[in-house]
């Protein structure tokens, strides 16, 4: 987590040096005040996440400061320390929106956990930057960002990878948001066109090319005109389509099926996929001249447990959005947020934002981290695997070997010597298995 940074405020100076010490070896970034007077003017020059302060000051007392602090920064968590008689003073404390409160004397364990706590909530308000809905804190993402603006400005075409979830569609469209072209964002989904189509679909066609085109349609390429063509999935593209799209990106020239005009086009195309392309490439399952050709300009979006930063911004981000959209107050308990922020979302941005979005339609009021344990129970289930007794071990073991065997084929082009080497087993075996299995 980025660091957290805290004051305390304490006129005793041996009491102080104490607790400065106490958090300071626990990797808090601490500061420390004699008084309120001096908290306050500490505070309008820097910012503090968490503040520890005793009720008992000279001057000014620590519920003063408690509410002015409050009114200088609504988001900063306050802790008060009370003395052991004055339960007044901690309702009070409370009341006035005090994070928690600990009565002299206290266990150090006790402070400890209540300042982590604090830190953990305060990181979901931590400034985040926000270009275009993508929200981000962390050095990574402004990286990727800083970069995709650059390449914004290119005509060249750009490659994004990265997991499933991680934002590529969104910084695609960030990309052609900054390019200022004038032309529409058109997204075409490689893995969802069915193979025979994706030629009409993406260069049109004209009437009488084939049964049923009775009448012509432009493709997609020409709908994007003078705008962005984003080929999303770009890695399910099948092998006998590359050359295609390959002889498009070279000459800018494509011919609308069924015509022999050639029609020339303005561009610019981003490429996204989720697949190790270049692990494709040696496989022989992607063409290296169209890999060459689309990565010409390359952003890899990091998955989220390479940012840990970024978590408690979309977090608190997505938490805005959910409660807004539903007119929700939403509050999360401590407990509920130290669950979410130690969930490893394999899934990445788009699993923790289906994750908020659920919280926010069950719950009312303060998040419980009963809810979030049975959302994040319910979905682990989900994803193990489903064991089915109710027939015998070698048939499913048989239907499994098959399946796999007909996708190796149909990757590979039916190429049996790149099937074997993609099922890592030898050209004779996979003879045999395809006889037996009659593929
Ligand atoms: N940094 C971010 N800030 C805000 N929202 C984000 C961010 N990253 C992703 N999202 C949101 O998460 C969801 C998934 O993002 P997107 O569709 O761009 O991912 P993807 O990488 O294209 O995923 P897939 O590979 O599954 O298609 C979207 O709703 C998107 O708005
Ligand atoms: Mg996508």
């Amino acid at each position: 987590m980025q660091e957290c940074r805290v004051l305390v405020v304490e006129d005793d100076p041996t009491q102080r040096e104490l607790l400065v010490e106490l958090l300071r070896e626990e990797g808090f970034n601490v500061s420390s005040a004699p008084s309120a007077e001096r908290a306050l003017r500490l505070f309008q020059k820097e910012r503090f996440d968490v503040v520890v302060t005793d009720v008992r000051l000279e001057g000014m007392s620590g519920l003063e400061l408690l509410e002015r602090l409050k009114e200088l920064d609504s988001a900063v968590e306050v802790i008060v320390i009370t003395a052991f008689s004055s339960v007044e003073d901690a309702i009070k404390a409370i009341k006035a929106g005090a994070f928690h409160y600990v009565t002299k004397p206290f266990e150090p364990e006790v402070l400890l956990n209540l300042v982590a706590k604090a830190c953990q909530l305060a990181s979901l308000r931590r400034p985040s930057k926000e270009c275009c809905g993508i929200v981000y804190a962390s050095k990574q993402m402004e990286e990727v960002v800083r970069q995709a603006s650059l390449f914004a400005k290119s005509d060249a075409p750009v490659l994004i990878t990265g997991e499933s979830g991680t934002g590529k569609e969104l910084l695609a469209r960030f990309i052609h948001k900054e390019s200022g072209r004038k032309g529409p964002f058109i997204a075409v989904n490689c893995a969802a066109i069915p193979k025979d189509l994706f030629e009409a679909e993406l260069f049109g066609y004209e009437r009488g090319a084939f049964t049923g085109a009775t009448s012509s349609k432009a493709g997609l390429v020409e709908e994007a005109e003078g705008g962005t063509l984003f080929l999303d999935e770009v890695g399910e593209l099948p092998l006998e389509l590359q050359p295609k799209l390959l002889r498009f990106l070279q000459e800018g020239e494509f011919r609308r099926v069924g015509d022999t005009k050639l029609r020339r086009s303005n561009v610019r195309i981003v490429a996204a996929t989720n697949r190790d392309l270049e692990g494709l490439v040696s496989e022989g399952l992607f063409r290296e001249d169209l890999f060459y050709r689309l990565s010409v300009l390359n952003l890899r979006v990091p998955p989220l447990r390479e940012r840990p930063e970024d978590v408690p911004v979309l977090i608190g981000h997505f938490l805005e959005k959910y409660s807004d959209k539903y007119k929700k107050e939403v509050k999360l308990s401590p407990e509920a947020l130290s669950l979410l922020l130690s969930y490893p979302y394999p899934g990445n941005v788009r699993e923790l934002e289906n994750l908020i979005h659920r919280i926010v339609v069950l719950s009312q009021g303060e998040v419980t981290p009963q809810l979030v344990e049975a959302l994040l129970g319910s979905k682990s289930s989900h994803s193990s695997f489903e064991v089915d007794f109710s027939r015998p071990l070698p048939e499913q073991v048989a239907q499994f070997e098959k399946r796999m065997i007909e996708e190796a084929l149909k990757r590979t082009n039916y190429v049996q010597t790149k099937a074997a080497k993609l099922l890592g087993i030898d050209e004779k075996s996979l003879r045999y298995k395809r006889k037996k299995y009659g593929i």
